[in-house]
């Protein structure tokens, strides 16, 4: 049977994809942030998963104003990265998981969650920043990766109770997929950051902190904060933590904690990153 352990959580900042691909990593403002990631690059190697469910947000790449979906699934083969505007990073194209993400589909849209499902679709940093993070800069990505996007970006955004619910409709649709696959579902971006207006660079380290705690431990009350404190507390980009609870939502309520750093800053934004395994 599929069946998922661990969870991953991280931070998508895009100047991390450019401190990688211009060799930036070692200076002493980037080795800070790629120290924390030394451990997990090893975990992967020892843990590799058959594939990921990643969630994560587009930023105005493939979606725009044209086409605003809550929640989209790829369904797809393949899905080239995006060209941002300074060129396409020079990492592979990521390799779906068609089989796995169709019964997703079937089984997350039976249990109420309407999905787009997106058979072609490109991704942006969003979702490449995490995976160079976690497996360094590999001639392919390791494993096939199911790329779930959430609006986070165009008002109205989704609740974190919804995103820690579809979460839980997740797991049940994993668990029921007839194959055998160790599945490791990823939720990305934030932690506290804001880009623009009077409070652009507002970063939360006691909020983010709090936040890292209670998603590992009280996870279900989490879920209740409003959209409006994440905005009030972590900036109106910290707004993209509610990704982490669709991954948290896919776990046990108990779970053991593997790893966790936090640092600021990379560029605007603090980074937080926790890998969770499930007790059994
Ligand atoms: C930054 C962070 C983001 O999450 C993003 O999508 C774009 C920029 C930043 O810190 O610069
Ligand atoms: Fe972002």
């Amino acid at each position: 049977m599929a069946k998922i352990k661990h969870s991953v959580y991280t931070s998508h900042v895009p100047a991390i994809g450019a401190a990688i691909d211009l060799g930036k990593d070692q200076e002493p403002y980037w080795k800070k942030v790629f120290d924390g990631y030394e451990f997990s690059k090893q975990w992967e190697k020892d843990n590799k998963p058959d594939v990921i469910i990643l969630v994560y947000n587009d930023h105005a790449n493939n979606f725009g104003l044209n086409l605003i979906p809550t929640f989209a699934l790829g369904t797809g083969e393949h899905f080239p990265t995006s060209d941002e505007g300074w060129g396409k990073r020079p990492v592979p194209d990521v390799v779906g998981h068609p089989e796995l993400a169709s019964h997703i589909a079937h089984s997350v849209i039976q249990d109420g969650f309407d999905l787009t499902l997106c058979n072609e679709m490109e991704v942006d940093h969003g979702l490449t920043v995490p995976l160079s993070l976690m497996f360094g800069q590999p001639e392919e990505w390791p494993c096939p990766v199911i790329p779930l996007h959430v609006n986070v970006v165009q008002y109205p955004v989704p609740s974190g109770k919804r995103c820690y619910e579809l979460g839980r409709a997740i797991r049940r649709a994993v668990d029921s997929f007839d194959g055998d696959l160790n599945v490791q579902i990823w939720g990305t971006g934030g932690m506290s950051h804001q880009l623009q207006g009077p409070r652009a660079g507002l970063i939360n380290a006691e909020w983010d902190n709090k936040f890292l705690d209670r998603l590992i431990e009280e996870p279900a009350e989490l879920a209740e904060v409003s959209h409006i404190e994440y905005v009030r507390e972590a900036g109106s980009e910290g707004i993209e933590l509610v990704m982490w609870l669709i991954a948290r939502g896919a776990m046990d309520a108990d779970v053991d904690l593997i790893h966790r750093f936090y640092h600021v800053p990379a560029s605007n934004t603090a980074v937080g990153h926790l890998i969770l395994e499930n007790k059994d």
